[in-house]
C-alpha cells in the first residue's frame, strides 16, 4: 500500500533536531563490510528504506545481519556469492557497490543494473573502466552485468569525472588486488573518507582519501571491526535550509559544519542568521533575505543534493536567483511541483531562475526523487493550507523519521495510506 504525507503550512518551527548517520556513507559501508572475514559492527545507522534494501541483499548473499538500535552487525563468514538478480537490486543506486566489493573478494560478480532516483542519465562507465583497468572483464547482457577476473592487479586509474560512486567502487575492488592502485582525479566527498576509514580499520592500506589522489596497497586479509558513521551532511543541510525558511529559532545538532560550508556561506550571503558551533548550527529567523546565484560542484563545492531544497527557500526571498546544476542537468523536476504551488520559476537546460518572493499554496504534489521530496516538505511547511505529497517512498529512502523530527519541531505533518 502506498503512503502520502500531508502537511499543514504556516506553523513556524522551533526547537532542536539531531541529524542521523549519513545515508550516502551507510549505503557504501554496508557493501564494504562483506570484504571482511568476520563480523563488522556499524554504528549510527539511519532508519531509512535504502538500509532495509541493502540488508535484504546481504541476506540473499547469506550474510548474517543483526539490527539493534542504531547498530547493524554484518557477519559475512558464511557468505555465498550468488547472482544478484532480485528486484531489490533495482530499488536503489547503491546496490552497485556490491560490484566492487564482490569483485574484490571473489573475482566474480553477477548482478542486475542498479536503480535509484532519476536525475537524467547516470552512466556507470567509469566504474566499469576502473574494474577493467584492474584486470577484470565486463559483460552486459539482458540487463545484467557479469564481471570476472582471474586476478586483480593494482594500476593507475584516472577518472575523467571525479565520480563518488566510481571512486568508492574502485577502492573496494582494489583492497585485495596485487600491488598498488592509484586513483587520480578521485572524488573528495566526506563519504569517501568514511568508507576508507572502515576499510583501513578492517586492515586495508588506503591513503589519500579526501584528496584527489587515493593510493591503495593490496592486502591479503581483512578482519571485522567497529565503525561509527559520520553525520549526514545533506540531512543537516536540509534542516538548516528549512530553519532559514520557516523557523523562529532552530538548533541542528550532530553536524560537521565544515561538510556544509558551501551551503552556510551561501545562506550567509543571502542574509541568514547562523550561529555555527563545533558540532551544531543555530539558525534564527531573519527578515529580508535576498536572492543569490548557486552553481553545484563536486565537494567541497555546493552539493547538488542541496540544490533542490534551497530552491524552495529561494522562492521566499526578494529578487531573482539562478540555480545551475553542473552534476545533473535534469535535476529540476521539483521546480514543476513548486510552480504548481505558486512559485515563479523558469526552467532551462541545466538551470532554473526563481523570482521571489512568492506566496505558496498547498496542493497535491509528487516527490519525483528523494531531494525533490525534501524541497516539497519545506514548501508544504511554508504554504497556505494543506499540501499532499505523493510517492513519499522516495523521501523514506533517505530521511530518517522525517515525520517525527518535524512534529517535534512544531510542524503539522501526518501520513496516510492510500490504495
Ligand atoms: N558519471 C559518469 N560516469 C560514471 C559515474 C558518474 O558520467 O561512471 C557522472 C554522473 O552522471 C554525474 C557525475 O558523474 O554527472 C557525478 O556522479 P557520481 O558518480 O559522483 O554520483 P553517484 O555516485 O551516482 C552520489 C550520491 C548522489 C549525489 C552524487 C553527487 C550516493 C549513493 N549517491 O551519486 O546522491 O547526488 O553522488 O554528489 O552516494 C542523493 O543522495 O539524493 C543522491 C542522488
Amino acid at each position: 500500500m502506498r503512503e502520502i504525507i500531508k502537511i499543514e503550512g504556516g506553523h513556524r518551527l522551533s526547537g532542536s533536531v539531531k541529524v542521523s548517520g549519513s545515508k550516502n556513507a551507510t549505503v557504501a559501508l554496508i557493501p564494504a563490510a562483506v570484504l571482511a572475514g568476520g563480523p563488522v559492527t556499524i554504528s549510527g545507522v539511519p532508519a531509512i528504506a535504502d538500509v532495509d534494501s541493502l540488508s535484504e541483499i546481504l541476506r540473499i548473499l547469506n550474510c548474517e545481519v543483526t539490527e539493534k538500535n542504531e547498530h547493524l552487525i554484518i557477519d559475512p563468514s558464511g557468505m555465498k556469492n550468488v547472482p544478484l538478480d532480485a528486484d531489490v537490486i533495482t530499488k536503489l543506486r547503491a546496490s552497485y557497490y556490491f560490484m566492487g566489493a564482490l569483485l574484490g573478494k571473489y573475482g566474480y560478480v553477477r548482478m542486475k543494473m542498479p536503480g535509484g532516483c532519476y536525475l537524467g542519465p547516470r552512466p556507470i562507465d567509469l566504474h566499469i573502466k576502473g574494474f577493467e583497468a584492474l584486470g577484470a572483464s565486463v559483460e552486459y547482457e539482458k540487463g545484467c552485468y557479469t564481471i570476472r577476473a582471474e586476478k586483480l592487479v593494482g594500476t593507475k586509474i584516472f577518472l575523467d569525472i571525479s565520480s563518488v560512486g566510481a571512486t568508492i567502487n574502485i577502492m573496494m575492488a582494489a583492497v585485495y588486488a596485487e600491488g598498488r592502485t592509484i586513483i587520480e582525479n578521485a572524488a573528495k566527498e566526506p563519504e569517501i573518507i568514511d568508507v576508507a576509514t572502515l576499510l583501513n580499520n578492517m586492515g586495508a592500506n588506503i591513503r589519500g582519501a579526501g584528496t584527489n589522489v587515493i593510493t591503495i596497497e593490496g592486502v591479503n586479509e581483512l578482519q571485522g571491526c567497529y565503525h561509527e558513521i559520520i553525520p549526514d551532511r545533506i540531512e543537516a543541510g536540509t534542516f538548516v535550509i528549512m530553519a532559514a525558511a520557516c523557523a523562529d529559532e532552530m538548533r541542528i545538532n550532530n553536524v560537521i559544519p565544515k561538510h556544509i560550508e558551501a551551503l552556510t556561506s551561501k545562506l550567509q550571503e543571502m542574509g541568514a542568521d547562523l550561529d555555527i558551533g563545533i558540532d551544531s548550527i543555530l539558525v534564527r529567523h531573519k527578515a529580508g533575505m535576498h536572492a543569490v546565484d548557486v552553481t553545484t560542484k563536486p565537494y567541497p563545492g555546493f552539493a547538488t543534493d542541496l540544490q533542490q531544497p534551497l530552491t524552495t527557500l529561494l522562492t521566499q526571498v526578494e529578487g531573482i536567483s539562478e540555480v545551475r546544476d553542473t552534476i545533473y542537468a535534469e535535476r529540476f523536476k521539483h521546480c514543476m511541483e513548486l510552480q504548481r504551488m505558486g512559485a515563479d520559476i523558469e526552467i532551462f537546460n541545466g538551470k532554473c531562475t526563481i523570482k521571489g518572493p512568492s506566496r505558496l499554496y498547498g496542493d497535491r504534489v509528487t516527490a519525483t526523487d528523494l531531494r525533490c521530496g525534501a524541497a516539497l516538505v519545506i514548501a508544504g511547511l511554508l504554504a497556505e493550507g494543506w499540501t499532499t505529497i505523493h510517492d513519499v517512498y522516495h523521501i523514506d529512502r533517505g530521511y530518517d523519521n522525517i515525520d517525527g523530527k518535524l512534529q517535534a519541531l512544531g510542524g503539522v505533518i501526518r501520513r496516510e495510506k492510500i490504495d
